[in-house]
C-alpha cells in the first residue's frame, strides 16, 4: 500500500465544495454538449482539469500582494521580481506577460516567418504552443524519445528529446528553416515526465552546433529539476536551486507559464540573452501585452510571482508534492487501472486505449472517459488524445492520430487532501469496473485550432 507524504503546511483558509448528484451531473453534461471546459466549476466536485492557475498560494504571497506597486513604468514590484528571476534563471532580459500563452505569441510573432516553411522542434510541444506557431505558418515538430509513446514503459526521464532523430531533422530540413528550437521540462503532453540534464545539455549542443537558438518551455522547471535530483548520477547531493540554475544555464531563453511551479494564478514570463532580441520582444509586448515592466499583469501579481518561484523550489514541497502524485498513481495501478508509467509530476495520466480498447481513436476513448469520471463522481479531468492533437495532414488531408490517447488528473498545488484525493481513486475504480458499458463520442461542431476548449459532442 503506498503511502502518503506529510503535507509540509496547514490550511489557512478554506473554500467550500457543493456535491452534486449523478443525475444533475447527466443534466448539466448533456447542457454542456460532453465538453468539460464547458462545465461550470461550481458543479465539479474534485475538480482536476489542470494544475494550472489553480495552486493554493501560500501567506507570503498573499501578504506580497499588498506590497504590489500599481504605477504604470518602473513599478517597484517589477524589480522585486526581477531579482527573482535573475537569482532563480540567471536571465537578467525578461518581461513579464499574462500568461505562457502571451509569451508564446511574441516570441513566435518575432522569430516564426511567414510563407517560409518554417519548423519549430521541440521534445513534444504544449497545445498552446503548437497552436502558435501554426497560428505564423510555422509547423511545430515533435522528436520525443520513442519510449514516450509507450505509456506501460518505466523510463526515469520520459520526456527527453530525441539526439538522433533531432540531428537527423535538422540536417534533412535544413538550419535555414529552424529559426528556433524548443525544450519542455517537464514534458506536459506524454505524462509531465522529466527530461534529464544529460538530455538538456544535449539538446542544447545540437541545437547550438547548428547555430539554432535554443529555447526552454520551463512552466514545470522545478518539478523537473526534483527529478534530476532523485534520478540522475550527480545529483543527488545537488541542492533544486543549484540543479535550476543549470538547467537554464544551457538555454539562449525561455517561455515560462508561471501558473503552474511558479504557484500564481496568472502570469507568465519570456526571457533571453539576446540583447537585439530583447528589444524586439519590448515592442511587440507593448503593442500586445503592455509596457515592459508589468507585461499584462497588476503590480500586486508580479510581487506573488515574485516569491513564488522561489517557493515553488522548496525542497520540502517539492517532495511532498512529487510524492503525492505518485501515491494516486500507484493505488491505480494496483486496482489494475492502467496509467502512464512512472507517474508524472504534475498529475497522473489514464491510458485510454488500454481502458477502453473497445473504443477507436476516432470516436474520442479518452474523452469518453473524461466524461464518465465527472458522471460517476463529478471529477473533472481533461482529455489529452485526439480531441486535442488529431489533425489532417495539410497536404493530404489524411487525419493524424496522436500515438496515445490519456486522460490527465492534474493535481493542483497545496490544494486537495488525501481524503479527496482517495475519493478520486475510488471514482477511477467505479468506472474502471463500468468500463465494458462505455462509449465514443463524435463531434457535432468544432473551430479550426485548439478545438478541445469548444467542440461538443454526442454519444455514438
Ligand atoms: N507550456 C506548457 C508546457 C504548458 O503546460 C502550458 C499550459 C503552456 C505552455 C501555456 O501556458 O496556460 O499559461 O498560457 N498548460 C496548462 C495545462 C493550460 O493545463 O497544462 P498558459
Amino acid at each position: 500500500m503506498p503511502t502518503y507524504p506529510l503535507e509540509p503546511f496547514r490550511i489557512k483558509s478554506i473554500e467550500s465544495i457543493r456535491l452534486t448528484t449523478r443525475l444533475e451531473r447527466e443534466r448539466i453534461l448533456q447542457a454542456a454538449g460532453y465538453n468539460l471546459f464547458k462545465v461550470r466549476a461550481e458543479d465539479v466536485v474534485i475538480d482536476l482539469l489542470t494544475d494550472s492557475g489553480t495552486g493554493a498560494m501560500s501567506d507570503t504571497q498573499w501578504a506580497a500582494l499588498m506590497r504590489g506597486d500599481e504605477s504604470y513604468a518602473g513599478a517597484r514590484s517589477f524589480y522585486q521580481l526581477q531579482r527573482a528571476v535573475e537569482e532563480v534563471t540567471g536571465f537578467s532580459y525578461f518581461v513579464p506577460t499574462h500568461q505562457g500563452r502571451a509569451a508564446e505569441n511574441v516570441l513566435f510573432s518575432i522569430v516564426v516567418k511567414p510563407g517560409m516553411a518554417q519548423s519549430v522542434p521541440s521534445n513534444q510541444h504544449f497545445d498552446t504552443t503548437q497552436a502558435n506557431i501554426r497560428a505564423r505558418g510555422g509547423k511545430p515538430i515533435d522528436l520525443v524519445i520513442e519510449a514516450a509513446h509507450d505509456p506501460a514503459l518505466v523510463h526515469p526521464f520520459k520526456g527527453n528529446m530525441d539526439i538522433e532523430q533531432l540531428e537527423r531533422f535538422i540536417e534533412t530540413v535544413g538550419e535555414a528553416r529552424i529559426p528556433i528550437g524548443l525544450l519542455t521540462i517537464t514534458n506536459n503532453s506524454a505524462g509531465g515526465q522529466p527530461v534529464s540534464m544529460e538530455n538538456i545539455r544535449a539538446t542544447a549542443d545540437t541545437y547550438h552546433r547548428h547555430g539554432i537558438p535554443f529555447f526552454l518551455d520551463a512552466a514545470r522547471f522545478a518539478e523537473n529539476a526534483y527529478f534530476i535530483q532523485q534520478r540522475e548520477a550527480d545529483y543527488a547531493l545537488r541542492s533544486i536551486p543549484e540543479i535550476v540554475r543549470e538547467e537554464f544555464s544551457y538555454a539562449d531563453g525561455f517561455l515560462m507559464s508561471a501558473k503552474k511551479d511558479a504557484i500564481v494564478n496568472i502570469g507568465g514570463l519570456l526571457a533571453m540573452r539576446n540583447a537585439d532580441l530583447f528589444e524586439l520582444v519590448k515592442n511587440e509586448l507593448i503593442l500586445r501585452e503592455g509596457f515592459p515592466t508589468y507585461g499584462g499583469l497588476a503590480g500586486r501579481d508580479l510581487e506573488a510571482l515574485a516569491v513564488g518561484l522561489r517557493e515553488g523550489m522548496d525542497e520540502a514541497y517539492l517532495a511532498y508534492r512529487i510524492a503525492q502524485t505518485k501515491y494516486v498513481g500507484d493505488r491505480l495501478s494496483e486496482l489494475g487501472i492502467p496509467i502512464v508509467q512512472p507517474p508524472g509530476g504534475h498529475a497522473v495520466y489514464l491510458d485510454a486505449l488500454r481502458f477502453l480498447p473497445h473504443i477507436p481513436q476516432s470516436e474520442f476513448p479518452a474523452q469518453a472517459l473524461s466524461v464518465a469520471l465527472y458522471l460517476e463522481g463529478g471529477v473533472r479531468t481533461v482529455e489529452i488524445g485526439s480531441v486535442m492533437f488529431a489533425c489532417p495532414d495539410p497536404d493530404t488531408g489524411i487525419m493524424h492520430y496522436p500515438k496515445t490517447e490519456l486522460v490527465r488528473l492534474a493535481i493542483p498545488r497545496r490544494v486537495y487532501t488525501q481524503t479527496q484525493l482517495d475519493y478520486v481513486i475510488e471514482v477511477c475504480q467505479r468506472v474502471h469496473e463500468q468500463r465494458d458499458t462505455l462509449r465514443g463520442l463524435k463531434i457535432v461542431h468544432a473551430p479550426e485550432l485548439l478545438r478541445h476548449f469548444v467542440a461538443e459532442f454526442e454519444v455514438v
